[in-house]
């Protein structure tokens, strides 16, 4: 039930894609059904450029013929679809529970337009009961843990088969648990300052429309 959820909110969003756009392709099980989608898309003829923000994402791109480009042949970007973890009702999102929350970033701040795919079950009231994915370089990585659980979170090093995970800027990723983030805005600024941050999954003011998947239709929720 949940990935025919998935599926309907990330088809849904393909229709948002014109001809000619700069497209930013979002990393994730649910923007998979829109590029699967912007594929069947080409092959009918319409001409985008794909800026993948992450290197399985352009894989999945070029499997299924959308041309792609980096964002520095192509700095703006007409519109991004891309996943979240979780979404409150200010369209502020935790992303990252993929690893590829730096690149999303910054390709969401390039975009024009950026839209969000998730089905119903990341809407939230409040943000935090999702750890809250943070980039962090290896150096120090243990003192950077030890100053993120000052801040009230539980901090946890991501790990994949036994060792750590590495994202695809070298990076490791830290799940940190606050369970309510109150003020998103007042703790993405405090996690900012702490030295070794590379980036954070709060994507705050980001989002301009999220498209919600549910059992039989697509809700839209807009930025109030
Ligand atoms: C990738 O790092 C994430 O930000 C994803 O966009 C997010 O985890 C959503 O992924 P799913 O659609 O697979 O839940």
């Amino acid at each position: 039930m949940r990935e025919e959820m998935k599926k309907r909110a990330g088809e849904y969003a393909a229709k948002y894609i014109k001809d000619g756009q700069v497209v930013g392709l979002g990393t994730g099980s649910t923007v998979k059904y829109t590029i699967l989608e912007l594929g069947r898309m080409v092959k009918e003829g319409i001409d985008i450029i794909g800026i993948p923000t992450s290197k399985a994402t352009g894989q999945l791109a070029e499997s299924v013929g959308i041309k792609l480009g980096s964002i520095d042949e192509y700095p703006e970007i007409d519109i991004t679809v891309d996943g979240a973890d979780e979404v409150d009702p200010n369209l502020n999102l935790i992303k990252g529970g993929g690893g590829a929350l730096l690149r999303e970033k910054i390709v969401a701040h390039a975009s024009k337009y950026e839209v969000i795919v998730v089905d119903e079950s990341k809407v939230k009231k409040v943000l935090g009961e999702f750890p809250l994915p943070i980039e962090i370089v290896r150096f120090g990585y243990r003192r950077t843990m030890n100053v993120l659980s000052s801040l009230g979170c539980g901090p946890s090093l991501r790990m994949q088969d036994k060792t750590p995970f590495i994202t695809d800027n070298g990076n490791y990723i830290v799940d940190c648990k606050f369970n309510r983030i109150e003020n998103p805005k007042i703790l993405e600024e405090k996690i900012d300052k702490i030295p070794g941050v590379v980036e954070i999954g709060l994507f705050i003011d980001m989002a301009n429309e999220v498209v919600v998947g549910k059992k039989e239709e697509v809700e839209i929720m807009r930025r109030p």
